[in-house]
Parts: structure tokens; C-alpha cells; sequence
């Protein structure tokens, strides 16, 4: 921002100080003359040595005026330079950690996140700020590297199926004999995959957003959508769904907590056991929020594994499926779309394998009663 060129707010302290100084000065200055006024006699008789009136009169206060005014401005003059260079020195040792702050800041807005104020000492207000600010360029450096590595994920994971399709189309280019028919259907697959991959990450970019309305979203009913839709799936892979509940109102966006129901059911069906996994989804309700629980059997996975799933292109160490081939978006949307709706997202491991994923939401607020009470 362009702004007028103002004082320093060093020159403006110097000469709060200096002013301050001139003024308690000058109102003791001021005491001490009251005093002098009350308590000295306007003028004195004069006197010989032998104890009589010589008729003459001394103007004692014109005289004392006489020594004191000089004097009290000397005392002024001297008060003066002494406020505004002591002034300068200590608003200088009293500004200092704020222009270190202000160096930071400034490195900061040229893009060199890593720089810390970490100013030593013990706790003030300036400190305070200060520490603050180390926290904000922390998350906000942690912040750019995760959406660099992102950006480097999705570019790779974008690059693979462009590259097959490249070089299927060069097999074709360079063998007119090759079965165009199979090439085709490949062709049709891989395209499938760059576009299903393209639609996540457009999925995850809005859902960040929380540019949703929010509206009355039924979980129970959403759960039962999109197990009617996966049934077909998780008949294939033999794979059994219980799903059970209550009506779980939450306050969101329908065809975004759909899609989160969906990733979590897809998951548990395709991340299970071979021909004999079962899925459990639940949902219930508690005071303030609602809850869906989906949990299914499947290997066993460490907590460390557990805490990394969520990241966006994290997939689990060894596929259980070589036919499902996912991105590893499928955990980072549901993150997303729970945050962006105020939620919060457990994955437990289950001790028999498998895991159990909750999903807390707010729960939506209860529709007026009607009956005419409020009116
Ligand atoms: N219900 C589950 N049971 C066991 N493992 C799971 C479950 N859900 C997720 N995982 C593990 O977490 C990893 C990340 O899941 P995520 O849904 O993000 O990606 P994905 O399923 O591999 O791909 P997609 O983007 O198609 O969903 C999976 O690869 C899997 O290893
Ligand atoms: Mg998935």
C-alpha cells in the first residue's frame, strides 16, 4: 500500500519522552516558585549591626527571581536534550525486536518462508508477536511444500495415462497391421482413468472451497443411496454390506456428503478381504452432531500406515486388489469435504484387521415446531 511519508514511530516516542520530561520539569519548577512565593517575605526591612532599622527596604523576591529564573531554564534546557537523547536510545532497545519482526515479515513477502524472528528472552508482548509470527511462517511454509507435492503428484499421476496413451497411438502409427479394435478399447480405459482422475481433483479443489449451501442432509438416507449404488461392486468382489442406523440430520451439502459416504463405502469394499469381507455402515445421532461409522474386515494396517492415509495420492503399502487401481484421492476428498463442514474424521485400525472410519458432522438444526407458539 502506497502511504504518505509519516515520523518514525522512534522519533515519535523520542519526543513523547522529551515533552513528558519538559513538562513534569517545568510543573516542579513551578512547585518550588509557589513555594518560594508562600514562604519568602515580598521584601526586608534593612538593618544596621547594632540591631537598628536603617529606613532602606530589600526586594527579596524580585532578587531571588533574578537567580532562580536563569537557573530553572538551565534545568529545562538540560531536561530538554537529556529526554530526547535518552529518549532515542531507549525507544531505539524498545523498537528493536519489531524491526527484526519487520525484517522477517519482509523476507516472508519475497517468498523465503524459512527465516524465524526467534527473538530470545522472556515473555512480553513483543515476544508474543513474535512467536506468533514463527508459528504462521511454520504452517505457512508446511502449507506451500504440501501443495508443491501435490502439484508434483497430480502432474505425475496425470503424466501416466497421457504417456500410455502416447505410446499406444505410436504403436498404431508405426504398425498399420496392429488390431486397431483392442487399441481402441485401451485407449478408451486409460482416458477413463485421466478423466476420473481429473474429476477428483476438481472434487478436492471445490469441496476446499466451502462454497457449498448448506441444507438438511440426511445420513441414513445418503448411507442407503450409495449402497444401493456399490451393491453391484461389492457383490463382484463378494463382499457383504449391513447397513443400519438412525436418522442422522446433518447440516451440509447433500451431493458432497453423498460423494463422502460413497468414498468410504468404495474403500471398504474394494480395500477388504477377498470373497468373504463384510462392511458395517451405521449411522447415529448424538447431542450436537451426527455420526456415520463405516467399518469393514481386511488386512491388518499399523497406526503409522493409518495416520498417513489421508494424504492425498497415499495409498496403502501392498494392493490387496490388482483390478482396483485407484489415485489415493479417495481419503483426501473425504478429509476435505468433513473439514469443510466443520467435521472431524477417525480411522481406527480394527484389532481383527480391517478398519473403522467415523465421521462426525454438525448436526443440522431442528425445523421450526409450527404450532403457532412463537407468534
Ligand atoms: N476401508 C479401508 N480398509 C482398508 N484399507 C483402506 C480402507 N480405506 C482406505 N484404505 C487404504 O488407504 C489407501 C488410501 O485410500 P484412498 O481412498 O485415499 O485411495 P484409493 O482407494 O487407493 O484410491 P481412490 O482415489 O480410487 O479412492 C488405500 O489405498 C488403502 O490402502
Ligand atoms: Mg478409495
Amino acid at each position: 500500500m502506497d502511504r504518505a511519508p509519516g515520523l518514525s514511530v522512534r522519533l515519535k516516542l523520542t519526543l513523547s519522552y522529551a515533552g513528558f520530561l519538559m513538562v513534569a520539569g517545568a510543573l516542579l519548577l513551578t512547585a518550588v516558585w509557589v513555594f518560594l512565593l508562600r514562604y519568602v517575605p515580598d521584601r526586608a526591612m534593612l538593618i544596621n549591626p547594632d540591631d537598628r532599622p536603617t529606613g532602606g527596604v530589600f526586594p527579596i523576591r524580585s532578587v531571588l527571581l533574578g537567580v532562580f529564573a536563569p537557573r530553572a531554564f538551565a534545568v529545562l534546557a538540560f531536561l530538554l536534550v537529556f529526554g530526547l537523547v535518552g529518549g532515542w536510545l531507549l525507544a531505539g532497545r524498545m523498537l528493536g525486536p519489531l524491526t527484526r519482526i519487520a525484517d522477517a515479515t519482509r523476507l516472508a513477502s519475497t517468498g523465503s518462508l524459512s527465516h524465524r524472528v526467534r527473538l530470545p528472552g522472556r515473555n512480553d508482548e513483543f515476544r508474543e508477536l513474535a512467536d506468533a509470527f514463527d508459528t504462521m511462517l511454520a504452517r505457512l511454509e508446511e502449507h506451500v511444500a504440501e501443495q508443491r507435492r501435490f502439484a508434483a503428484n497430480a502432474s505425475h499421476e496425470l503424466r501416466t495415462p497421457l504417456a500410455i496413451s502416447k505410446s499406444l497411438i505410436d504403436v498404431a502409427r508405426g504398425d498399420p497391421a496392429q488390431d486397431t479394435v483392442e487399441i481402441i478399447e485401451r485407449l478408451h480405459t486409460v482416458n477413463t482413468r485421466a478423466i476420473d482422475l481429473t474429476e477428483a481433483l476438481l472434487l478436492l479443489s471445490r469441496a476446499g472451497q466451502r462454497s457449498f449451501t448448506r441444507e438438511q442432509a440426511d445420513l441414513s438416507l445418503l448411507a442407503e443411496e450409495a449402497t444401493e449404488t456399490l451393491l453391484p461392486l461389492a457383490e463382484k468382489l463378494g463382499v457383504t454390506i449391513e447397513t443400519s442406523g438412525d436418522i442422522a440430520p446433518a447440516d451440509g451439502s447433500p451431493a458432497l456428503l453423498l460423494q463422502l459416504t460413497m468414498n468410504l463405502l468404495h474403500n471398504a469394499i474394494v480395500h477388504n478381504l477377498p470373497g468373504q469381507g463384510t462392511v458395517w455402515v451405521t449411522t447415529g445421532v448424538r447431542p450436537k452432531t451426527v455420526v456415520l461409522t463405516v467399518e469393514n474386515t481386511g488386512e491388518k494396517l499399523t497406526p503409522q500406515l493409518l495416520s498417513t492415509l489421508t494424504a492425498p495420492f497415499q495409498r496403502g503399502t501392498e494392493r490387496i486388489r490388482t483390478d482396483h487401481e485407484g489415485v489415493g484421492l479417495g481419503l483426501a476428498i473425504v478429509n476435505t469435504i468433513t473439514q469443510a463442514h466443520d467435521g472431524t474424521l477417525t480411522l481406527t485400525a480394527r484389532s481383527s484387521g480391517g478398519i473403522r472410519v467415523t465421521v462426525e458432522l454438525p448436526r443440522a438444526p431442528c425445523p421450526p415446531t409450527g404450532d403457532g407458539s412463537g407468534n
